[in-house]
């Protein structure tokens, strides 16, 4: 099987990325991670993919042509899906159209519900009954694209916001692979 060449970007502990890595070595898995671009140098998954000999990239977001950096970088290695692992940067409008493939996104709700920011904390305080997180593609509008799967569960009144995250994250890993094995699976 020729694998999809990906690149994962993150900004903070990596575990979504952690578990693609993994899940990409099973012969059957449609993708290979070819690159990790981060916006922070002290991102832990940036240490998991040195480890791993997965190429990285740090980028400084403060330059202004940073995105055009990432362009580059992912035409020289020829990547044809962005998977986005908690990372906390608007992708731009411009962005996506010059990239012009798959890009697509994971966030801890079950979109449409909490868009953006502190998820967890505004999940308890509307006092949901469920919760789950959801893998969708990314258009120029926050957490905004299709949605390509969900995954649910109940949220028992007593979870704080910590047991909300890891029962999410939980799902999460099942989620994004799967979620990366129906877009290919009539390629
Ligand atoms: C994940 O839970 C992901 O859903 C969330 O960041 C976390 C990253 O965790 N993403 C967002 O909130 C994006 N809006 P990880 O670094 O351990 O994979």
């Amino acid at each position: 099987m020729v694998k999809k060449k990906a690149c994962v970007f993150i900004s903070g502990k990596g575990t979504n990325l952690i578990n693609l890595i993994r899940k990409s070595r099973d012969y059957n898995f449609p993708i290979s991670i070819n690159l990790v671009i981060s916006n922070n140098n002290n991102a832990p998954g940036i240490i998991y993919a040195k480890k791993n000999n997965i190429p990285f990239l740090i980028i400084n977001t403060k330059f202004r042509n940073y995105e055009y950096k990432i362009l580059r970088e992912l035409k020289r290695k020829r990547i044809s899906i962005i998977c986005l692992a908690g990372y906390m940067k608007i992708i731009s409008r411009n962005f996506i159209k010059k990239f012009g493939k798959v890009i697509i996104n994971i966030h801890p709700s079950l979109l449409p519900k909490f868009k953006g920011l502190n998820t967890f904390s505004r999940i308890l305080q509307n006092k949901e009954k469920k919760t789950g997180c959801t893998v969708h593609y990314v258009n120029e509008k926050l957490d905004g694209g299709n949605i390509i799967l969900k995954k649910k569960f109940f949220v028992n009144p007593r979870d704080n916001e910590n047991e909300l995250k890891l029962k999410t994250q939980k799902l999460e890993y099942l989620a994004f692979p799967e979620a990366i094995i129906r877009i290919y699976r009539y390629h």
